[in-house]
C-alpha cells in the first residue's frame, strides 16, 4: 500500500503550513458552489494548469556562504514603502466566501503594508472599504456596455481617495467556467443539488443571514437593475454586462479622467505593453486572469522576461496568475516584476478563516519568500535578478 499524503483540513489556522492546506480548509468550510466559483478556470482549465507548471521551467541557482541574517522583504511601489513585494488582486463576489470579505482582505493587506485592489464587482461599497479598512487601496475597473457606469465609478474612486485604477482588459469576452456554471440551472439560479449542498454548510448560511442575506454588487446597485446585482451565481450573470468593444480608446479617456496611477491588467504581448507606455499608463499587470478567461493561454511568467526587456524601465511591471509559493514569487521578481498580485491564495485564506485566514495566507507567503531569499544568498528582493534562475533546456 503506497503511503498516502493529505493536505491539512483541520481547525486552527496556525496549523495550515502552506496555501494548499488553506485551500483544503476552505473547501470544507464553504458550499460547493462558492468553492467552485473561487477555484475554477475556463473550459478544459489548460491555462489554469499551465499557470502552475510554467514555474517548473526555471530552477533557482543559489549563491552560497552569504551572511543573510539581516534580510527583509521591504521595498517600494510607486514611490511609497511596502512591507512585501505583494498586492491583493481584485476579485469579485468576495461576499460569497465571507460576508465581510472585501473588508477582511483590505484590513489584512493593510497589516502587511501592501495594497489591496477592490473589484468593480465587490460586495462592499468602495467608499465603505476606505472608512472601514483604510490602508493602501487600488480600484479595479470593468468597462461595461454603458460607459457612463465606468465614468461614474472612476469619479467615485477618485473622490474616495483610491491610489490607483486597474483597468482589466481581458474579460471583454467572458470566459466559460464550466464547473462553476454546472451549479446553476439558469444564470443566477442554483441547481437543486447545489442548493441542498449549501444546507450542509450551516455556519456559512448563518454568517450570510447575520450579514443581511445574499451579498450584492454594492457599487453597481445605483446603476443596474436588481436582478443584475445578486452575487449568487454572479459569474453566470455578468457575462451579459461585459463589452467586447473596449479598446485603447477607453484607456485614453481613463487617463484623462483619472488623477492617480493607471494600470492595465491583462497584458501578455510586448507590443501591447508598448502601447500601454504610449497611452501614459504607469504600470501593467501581466495576467491571464488566473486561467479564468482564455483557455490554452500562455502563463504570464513565460512572457515576463520579454516584456521586462521591452518596457521594464518605462513602467511598473506587476505579474499574477498561479502564485502559491515563495519560490513562485521569487521567480516572478527575479524575471523583472516589481510585485506579484495574489488572487486565489488569499481567497483560500478568506474562505478558510475570514480576516485571520487572509493574514495566515499572507504570513505563509511572506515567510516562504523570506526563506527563499536566504537560501538563495540574498538579503532583499532588490538583489533578485535573472542570473539567480536557470531555464531548463527545452
Ligand atoms: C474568484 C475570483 C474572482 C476574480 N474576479 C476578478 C475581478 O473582479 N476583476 C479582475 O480584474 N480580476 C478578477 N480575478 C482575477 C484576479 O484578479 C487575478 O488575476 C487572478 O486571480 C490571479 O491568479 P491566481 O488566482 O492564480 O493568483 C478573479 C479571480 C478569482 C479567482
Amino acid at each position: 500500500m503506497p503511503w498516502k499524503r493529505r493536505a491539512f483540513t483541520g481547525g486552527p489556522l496556525e496549523q495550515a503550513l502552506n496555501i494548499a492546506d488553506l485551500r483544503a480548509m476552505a473547501q470544507r468550510r464553504v458550499p460547493h458552489l462558492a468553492f467552485e466559483y473561487l477555484e475554477g478556470g475556463a473550459e478544459d482549465e489548460a491555462t489554469l494548469r499551465r499557470n502552475r507548471s510554467a514555474f517548473d521551467a526555471w530552477g533557482l541557482l543559489p549563491r552560497t556562504l552569504v551572511d543573510t541574517r539581516e534580510r527583509h522583504l521591504r521595498g517600494e511601489l510607486f514611490g511609497r514603502p511596502t512591507g512585501a513585494p505583494l498586492l491583493i488582486a481584485p476579485t469579485g463576489f468576495n461576499g460569497m466566501l465571507d460576508p465581510d470579505g472585501d473588508v477582511a482582505l483590505a484590513r489584512a493587506a493593510a497589516r502587511f503594508h501592501i495594497p489591496f485592489t477592490l473589484s468593480t464587482y465587490s460586495t462592499t461599497l468602495l467608499e465603505d472599504v476606505v472608512t472601514r479598512a483604510g490602508g493602501r487601496l487600488w480600484m479595479q475597473l470593468y468597462v461595461m456596455k454603458d460607459r457612463a457606469i465606468a465614468r461614474h465609478l472612476v469619479r467615485r474612486a477618485a473622490a474616495a481617495g483610491y491610489e490607483a485604477l486597474v483597468f482589466t482588459s481581458d474579460a471583454n469576452v467572458f470566459g466559460s467556467r464550466e464547473w462553476d456554471r454546472r451549479n446553476f440551472r439558469v444564470p443566477g439560479r442554483p441547481t437543486l443539488r447545489a442548493a441542498m449542498d449549501t444546507l450542509r454548510h450551516p455556519r456559512w448560511l448563518a454568517a450570510l443571514a447575520r450579514s443581511g442575506g445574499l451579498p450584492r454588487l454594492r457599487n453597481l446597485e445605483s446603476v443596474l437593475p436588481r436582478t443584475a446585482t445578486s452575487a449568487l451565481g454572479g459569474s453566470t450573470l455578468i457575462p451579459q454586462l461585459m463589452d467586447a468593444s473596449i479598446s485603447w480608446d477607453d484607456v485614453a479617456w481613463m487617463r484623462d479622467a483619472w488623477p492617480g496611477k493607471l494600470l492595465v491588467k491583462g497584458i501578455l504581448d510586448p507590443s501591447d505593453a508598448e502601447r500601454a507606455v504610449a497611452v501614459g499608463c504607469d504600470g501593467i499587470v501581466l495576467s491571464n486572469h488566473g486561467g479564468r478567461q482564455l483557455d490554452s493561454c500562455v502563463a504570464p511568467i513565460e512572457v515576463l522576461p520579454q516584456i521586462a526587456a521591452a518596457v521594464g524601465h518605462r513602467l511598473t511591471l506587476i505579474v499574477d496568475s498561479g502564485f502559491r509559493r515563495g519560490t513562485d514569487i521569487v521567480k516572478g521578481l527575479a524575471l523583472g516584476a516589481k510585485a506579484v498580485m495574489i488572487g486565489r491564495a488569499t481567497l483560500y485564506g478568506l474562505a478558510a478563516g475570514g480576516e485571520a485566514g487572509v493574514e495566515r495566507a499572507l504570513a505563509i507567503l511572506t515567510a516562504e519568500t523570506d526563506k527563499v531569499l536566504g537560501q538563495l544568498g540574498c538579503r532583499s528582493v532588490s538583489e533578485l535578478a535573472p542570473p539567480l534562475l536557470q531555464k531548463r533546456a527545452p
